[in-house]
């Protein structure tokens, strides 16, 4: 079947007896937590999932709407810096996976406080209510950002060295040291995931795959940054949600994961004209806009230690994205709302375009 790259892989199902019963989810009504979510509670005999989410903009119910009935799925509001509430929360389960973050490198050039409030304290925070608990497992997720620019032709393997080189990216490394450190110190069963560039249904349209299809779909421009030549590891969001899964459930506590889609690493011209393609739409809507400060040049992650634990990506590039688009185009409902509220204001303070600077065609 095109687009199918690798067929070997534990399914959730075959996942779901070896995961802890009872699990809180920080972050869970984001892009990846929601995916997460949706993903275990459509399993038979599900973990019981708590939700713990501050509802941020990128936060969002609807995210959740097909789970909101679900019997073993309950909501809950608020901060995990809220010491207070973390703990009380903990006590009630075996397991936290923390997705909660401030996750857009470009909102952190802006504005870093909100990132080390949540990225570093707020896993501290969960980490202390972990810990207290005796919980059974601590998942991070974390990001291939902590490796920082990675030279061709070099794949980022979980002993390298961490180089962050953006607020946001240098915040998850904080965060996912401290979780490091509450193993040696405490003997505290972490994981930590460190996942590539995302992508799929439910991703808030700040960052390039939904920012550009949405613009695309409204006949917008497609802000490139700098030359379009910076390229990412670009992982569909089940293939990742799965990922964390399979590390939550067979993973050596103390150890990091890689989970990369491995294989294509793809520019953002090529994002942008797959876009295009798939929304038939011409090249003259890229635009050339300045280019982001210390933007990293390449993401490129080995992850033959995930596939070691029965992990593997089931879709390319070309599939996910044919998958994205379709959703983005069914789905305005989901998405107009959020590009004319907070994101506008958000757009016009990011994005510089370059006098001069002819779009292709
Ligand atoms: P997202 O921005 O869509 O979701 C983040 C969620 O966290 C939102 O629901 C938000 O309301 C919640 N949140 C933020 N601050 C909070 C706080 N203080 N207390 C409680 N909840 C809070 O992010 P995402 O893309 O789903 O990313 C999820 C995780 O995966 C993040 O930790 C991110 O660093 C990591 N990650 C993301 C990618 C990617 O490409 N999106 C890749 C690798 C790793
Ligand atoms: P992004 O989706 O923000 O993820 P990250 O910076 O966390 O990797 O960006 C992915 C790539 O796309 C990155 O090289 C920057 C580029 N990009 C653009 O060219 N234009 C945009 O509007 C955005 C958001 C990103």
């Amino acid at each position: 079947m095109m687009g199918e790259i690798r067929a070997e892989h534990a399914s959730i199902a075959e996942l779901v007896p070896s995961l802890p019963r009872r699990l809180l989810v920080a972050g869970g009504a984001g892009f990846i937590g929601s995916a997460f979510v949706r993903l275990c509670l459509e399993q038979a005999d599900p973990p019981a999932v708590t939700v713990l989410d501050k509802l941020t903009y990128a936060g969002n119910l609807a995210n959740l709407a097909e789970v909101a009935e679900h019997p073993r799925y309950r909501f809950v509001r608020g901060d995990i810096c809220d010491r207070a509430l973390a703990d009380r929360l903990a006590g009630e389960v075996d397991c936290i996976v923390n997705f909660a973050a401030e996750s857009h490198v470009d909102r952190s050039i802006l504005d870093p406080d909100a990132f080390i409030q949540t990225d570093v304290y707020g896993t501290y925070s969960l980490l202390e209510a972990a810990r207290k608990h005796q919980h059974q497992r601590f998942l991070q997720v974390s990001t291939d950002e902590v490796y920082g620019d990675v030279e061709e032709p070099q794949l980022s393997v979980e002993g390298d060295p961490l180089r962050p080189r953006s607020p946001y990216s240098a915040s998850k490394a904080g965060a996912e040291m401290q979780c490091l450190a509450y193993h040696a110190t405490y003997g505290l069963p972490v994981v930590v995931t460190r996942g590539s560039n995302t992508y799929g249904p439910y991703q808030y349209p700040e960052k390039i795959v939904p920012l550009f299809t949405t613009q695309a779909l409204d006949r917008l421009p497609l802000p490139v940054y700098g030359d379009g030549g910076a390229v990412r590891d670009y992982l569909y969001v089940d293939d990742h949600a799965r990922g964390i899964a399979t590390v939550l459930a067979r993973g050596e506590a103390g150890q990091a994961y890689n989970l990369g889609q491995g294989g294509q690493l793809i520019d953002g011209m090529k994002v942008a004209e797959t876009v295009l393609r798939l929304t038939d739409r011409p090249a003259s809507l890229i635009q050339y806009v300045s280019d982001r400060p210390g933007h990293d040049r390449r993401y490129a992650l080995d992850s033959r230690r995930a596939a070691e634990l029965g992990w593997g990506p089931e879709l390319d590039f070309d599939a996910g994205m044919e998958l994205t688009v379709a959703w983005y185009r069914r789905r305005r409902d989901w998405w107009e709302p959020i590009k004319s509220g907070e994101f506008a204001e958000f757009y016009r303070r990011n994005y510089h375009p370059v006098a001069g600077a002819a779009a292709p065609g």
